[in-house]
C-alpha cells in the first residue's frame, strides 16, 4: 500500500475525532440544559405559602413573595395577611376600600417578585 494512502487515511481520521471531541466539550445551548429559563408557580406552589411567617401571593399574573414585607405594611396585619397564598389582584387594586395602591407601592413590590403566574391549559 503506498505510504501516501496511510499517511492521508490516519490524517482524516485525526481530523474527525478532533471535530467529535471539539464537539464533546462545546458549551450547551440553553435548550440542551435542564436550567429552566423562566420561573413559573402555580396557583397550588401559591396556595403552599400561605401564612405570616411565608407569605406567597399572586397580582395580576405575577407571584411576589411578600414574607419580608408584611411588618412594614401600613395596615393592620391581618388586612394584608388574609391574601397569603391567594391572588390578591383585586385586593391590591382597591386596598379592599375602593383606592389604588401608589405607584411607589407598584415599585417596591416588584422587588418581591419571584416568578410568573404558569397558567394552565384549558
Ligand atoms: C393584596 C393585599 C393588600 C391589601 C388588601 C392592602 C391594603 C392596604 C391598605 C388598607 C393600606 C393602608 C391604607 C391606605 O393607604 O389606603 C395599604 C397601604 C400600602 N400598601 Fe398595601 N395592601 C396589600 C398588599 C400590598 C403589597 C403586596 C404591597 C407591597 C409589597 C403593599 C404596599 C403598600 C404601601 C406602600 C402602602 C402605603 C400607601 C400606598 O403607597 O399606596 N400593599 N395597603
Amino acid at each position: 500500500m503506498p505510504k501516501i494512502y496511510i499517511v492521508a487515511t490516519a490524517t482524516f481520521w485525526i481530523f474527525v475525532s478532533g471535530l467529535w471531541l471539539a464537539g464533546l466539550s462545546a458549551p450547551k445551548t440553553l435548550a440542551e440544559t435542564s436550567v429552566p429559563v423562566e420561573k413559573g408557580y402555580s396557583l397550588t406552589d401559591v396556595a403552599a405559602h400561605a401564612s405570616p411567617s411565608d407569605c406567597w401571593m399572586t397580582i395580576q399574573g405575577k407571584v411576589y413573595d411578600v414574607t419580608g414585607y408584611l411588618p412594614d405594611h401600613p395596615s393592620r396585619p391581618e388586612v394584608i395577611e388574609a391574601w397569603c397564598g391567594k391572588d390578591g389582584s383585586k385586593a391590591y387594586d382597591t386596598k379592599t376600600k375602593g383606592r389604588r395602591h401608589s405607584e411607589a407601592a407598584d415599585r417596591l413590590l416588584e422587588g418581591y417578585f419571584i416568578g410568573d403566574l404558569k397558567q394552565t391549559t384549558p
